[in-house]
């Protein structure tokens, strides 16, 4: 078992962020898609950017990894850095729930809130609502948020891995009966008036099973502190999901993002590299996300280059071949 290290005063090195003292750094990204006047409603009624089996053919990939290549592995340490409230977290641990290992599984996340959320186990799961048009539109912008069909019966039919989350969800998880989200009567108001318009959310609230309530750890923590919390050579599969443009961008006027300058983005990414190297046992996978500023984080490509001298390879890429979502550490 990893023993982690609590941290609870995360202070960065060389960080010009103070993002660890915001309670949650999450869900605004899709609104950079989207007409932000006619969907900034709907936009602040979202409460982070993450949702159970995000991107879930990646996540196939690393059960299949975990069963396959490190088979002969009677324990395996999964480390999913800056999981958010743990709803990803969670999906590892409810993915991995029959293959015949133990797992060990530790989230962490800058964000004080979120971790502490994230230890009450209690999880919403929204569904979009109101006019088709509309909601089609929003959800064009938010391919995070697709687990709905986990809660709510759905117009479509489920595929098999839909059928197949759903039923484990319901081995970890009971729905908190007349769950009422707290809103305040300006967005009810909204709501009733708009609603012809505007898409909106219908949430239901879920809570973790006790006898589930064990299968992961979370902690505070930095990805820029990550030899601070995982011992060296001790993690098999690392997770930094759609996080690492956190690293090389700072929020500007207005809530847009800047990004940061070279001369500071490539010794970060260098440094984040070499931790992520130490980290990881041999053979073991860093699993990056599909969120393509976590890739293209300098013109360079700094984060590929950096991966290659640290001898890593790419073993799982995206749909288009455009990515590498997963390397593997040689050796
Ligand atoms: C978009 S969310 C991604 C959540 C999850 N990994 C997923 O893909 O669903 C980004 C998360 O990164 C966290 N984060 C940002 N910078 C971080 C850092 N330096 N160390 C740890 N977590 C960080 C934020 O607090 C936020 O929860």
């Amino acid at each position: 078992m990893i023993n982690i290290t609590n941290i609870n005063t995360p202070q960065s090195k060389n960080y010009p962020h103070t993002i660890q003292n915001q309670p949650h750094f999450c869900g605004i990204a899709p609104a950079e898609k989207l007409a932000k006047d006619v969907y900034v409603g709907v936009r602040d009624t979202l409460i982070q950017e993450t949702a159970f089996f995000r991107e879930p053919e990646m996540l196939e990939f690393v059960k299949e990894y975990i069963t396959t290549r490190l088979k002969n592995k009677p324990e395996i340490n999964i480390i999913d850095g800056a999981c958010s409230k743990g709803y990803e977290t969670y999906t590892l641990a409810m993915m991995l729930d029959k293959i015949g290992k133990k797992v060990n599984i530790t989230g962490f996340d800058i964000g004080n809130q979120a971790i502490t959320e994230a230890k009450k186990g209690v999880f919403l799961i929204k569904k979009l609502c109101g006019n088709e048009d509309t909601i089609e539109a929003y959800r064009l912008g938010m391919d995070a948020y697709n687990d709905d069909y986990l809660a709510f019966s759905n117009t479509s039919p489920l595929n098999l891995k839909q059928q197949e989350y759903r039923k484990v969800f319901y081995d970890f998880f009971t729905e908190i009966q007349n769950y009422k989200e707290k809103r305040s009567l300006f967005e009810r108001m909204r709501e009733i008036l708009f609603s012809k318009f505007t898409p909106y959310f219908k949430t239901k609230a879920f809570k973790i099973k006790p006898e589930k309530a064990d299968t992961c750890k979370f902690v505070q923590g930095n990805i820029l502190k990550l030899d601070e919390i995982v011992p060296a050579h001790s993690a098999d599969v690392l997770l930094f999901r759609n996080a690492l443009y956190h690293l090389t961008t700072q929020e500007g006027p207005l809530g847009f993002k800047v990004q940061l300058p070279e001369a500071y983005i490539i010794p970060t990414v260098e440094d984040v590299v070499k931790q992520v190297d130490q980290a990881l046992a041999p053979k073991g996978i860093f699993v990056i996300g599909d969120h393509p500023s976590d890739h293209t984080l300098t013109a360079g490509k700094t984060l590929y280059s950096e991966l290659e001298k640290h001898n890593f390879s790419p073993v799982f890429k995206n749909s288009d071949g455009s990515m590498s979502l997963i390397w593997m550490k040689n050796g």
